[in-house]
């Protein structure tokens, strides 16, 4: 079987071809991204020689393109992983979310519907469900309420991939995964960015009061899952997926600067995020009991790890750290100090 992976090149899907490549037998994969900022070979370097593995640069708003991919390679399946994915930055600048996310998604579905695909995977976030306060879960039945311009335009994307099972049976399946981390995560994002900035004896800018709550899950349980749903999931359903680990920020961060055995004066709380979701939370039972799939990763043990990763691989960081990055890094925290 050959499937169509987009956004490989990207912290999620990157995790998912190690995953593929290295677990599962019997599956080949076709790596479409645009290598946006986000986007790096480097992250699957391993594969390069691998004839199980091919790299197409290509962007899902160029359908030419997308159809020529899929004929050319006998695509089976899609895998759809490739995004705009950053919250702060689809504050800075929301056009591009709904243009990739919501058109993006657009293509690939109807590409999907043209070539008669087997089987589509879109990958979705628990953000779509909007906040909680300080009690109850996201269940897969908790309408949609998103907040952000990143989870609206994930929320429009999910929204297609359900009109298409309706109108036009296409095959699709749905995950909504909680916060991930782990090897390979862009610095932008709230582990790595901390990690990095508690290494480099820069600030750690803590937005708000710290006491914001995400779900954590390690990326390899979530790749995991994300397989079993493409395998086994049911057609037109969505599933919930999340690490049963909540912690607020602070937490997170204090847990980091230990870990490195840095000191918390390191610390910066800074101007909170415009419209920031207070409390994610995820039932995951669900799943659990349709296909059997649990997180396995204990937060403190994948958080060490993690964070040993990125001791471990710093000229992977350090080169990200030396282009564009700079400028997103004084666009987005100048005003908040
Ligand atoms: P990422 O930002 O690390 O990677 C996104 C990838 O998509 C990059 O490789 C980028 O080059 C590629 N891409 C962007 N625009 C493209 C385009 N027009 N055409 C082709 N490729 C393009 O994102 P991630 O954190 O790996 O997230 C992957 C998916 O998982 C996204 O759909 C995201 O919404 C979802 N998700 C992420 C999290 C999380 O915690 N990171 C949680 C739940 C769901
Ligand atoms: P993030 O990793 O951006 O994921 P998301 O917003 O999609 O959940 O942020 C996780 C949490 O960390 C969120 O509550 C915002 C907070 N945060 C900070 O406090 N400081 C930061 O510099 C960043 C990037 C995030």
């Amino acid at each position: 079987m050959r499937i169509l992976v987009t956004g490989g090149a990207g912290f999620i899907g990157a995790n998912f071809i190690h995953f593929i490549l290295k677990k599962v037998s019997g599956v080949d994969i076709v790596n479409f991204d645009k290598l946006t900022y986000a986007g790096n070979l480097e992250n699957l370097t391993e594969f390069e020689k691998n004839p199980r593995y091919t790299f197409v640069k290509g962007d899902i708003l160029n359908a030419e393109q997308v159809d020529h991919t899929i004929s050319k390679y006998e695509i089976d399946g899609i895998i759809h992983f490739a995004a705009e994915s950053h919250v702060d930055r689809s504050i800075l600048g929301p056009l591009v979310f709904t243009e990739t996310n919501v058109i993006g998604t657009q293509v690939l579905l109807e590409a999907a519907r043209k070539h008669k695909i087997k089987r589509y995977l879109q990958i979705s976030t628990d953000e779509v469900y909007g906040s909680l306060g300080a009690e109850g879960l996201f269940h897969e039945t908790t309408p949609l309420a998103p907040n952000s311009p990143y989870s609206a335009s994930k929320a429009s994307a999910d929204m297609l991939v359900r009109a298409y099972v309706h109108t036009f049976d296409l095959p699709a399946v749905m995950t909504r995964c909680s916060n991930n981390y782990g090897p390979y995560q862009f610095p932008e994002k709230l582990i790595p960015l901390m990690i990095i900035n508690a290494l480099n004896n820069k600030p750690l800018p803590v937005y708000g009061d710290g006491m914001n709550v995400r779900d954590w899950i390690h990326v390899e349980d979530h790749n995991r899952g994300v397989w079993d749903v493409f395998e086994k999931g049911k057609i037109g359903e969505h599933y919930n997926l999340g690490g049963i680990a909540e912690k607020p920020n602070i937490e997170i961060v204090k847990f980091i600067l230990n870990h490195l055995g840095k000191d918390e004066s390191q610390i910066k709380y800074v101007k909170d995020r415009p419209g920031h979701d207070k409390r994610y939370a995820m039932d995951v039972s669900y799943i659990k009991q349709e296909l059997g799939w649990e997180p396995k990763i204990k937060f403190e043990e994948g958080l060490a790890s993690t964070i040993d990763w990125y001791l471990a691989n710093k000229t992977w960081w350090e080169r990200i750290l030396s282009g564009d990055y700079q400028n997103y890094f004084q666009a987005n925290y100048k005003d908040r100090v």
